[in-house]
């Protein structure tokens, strides 16, 4: 598991290992866009702000994904303990 925090509200959420982070964060009401949840189509990504995602979606470029400064979010995850989300 990890931590999301959103930078707008400074709450966090625990990403279980069995959740993605956009039906964690809908569970509490907070609506990411989406459309394909399997990480093509580009729909749902979302800037970071801190941590280093676990990148999982095919849609990022090589490039895009060593930036680190954003994700897929209905099927990446996180390296580190923390995300930070510019949500
Ligand atoms: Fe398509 Fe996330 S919803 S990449």
């Amino acid at each position: 598991a990890f931590e999301v925090k959103l930078a707008s509200s400074g709450k966090s959420y625990t990403i279980a290992a069995d959740r993605s982070v956009w039906s964690t964060l809908l569970e509490h009401g907070i609506d990411i866009p989406v459309s394909c949840e399997q990480g093509i189509c580009g729909t749902c990504i979302t800037r970071v702000l801190q941590g280093t995602p676990d990148h999982r979606d095919v849609y990022l470029t090589d490039d895009e994904k060593a930036k680190n400064d954003q994700f897929a979010p209905c099927c990446s995850r996180a390296w580190t303990a923390l995300l930070v989300l510019d949500l």
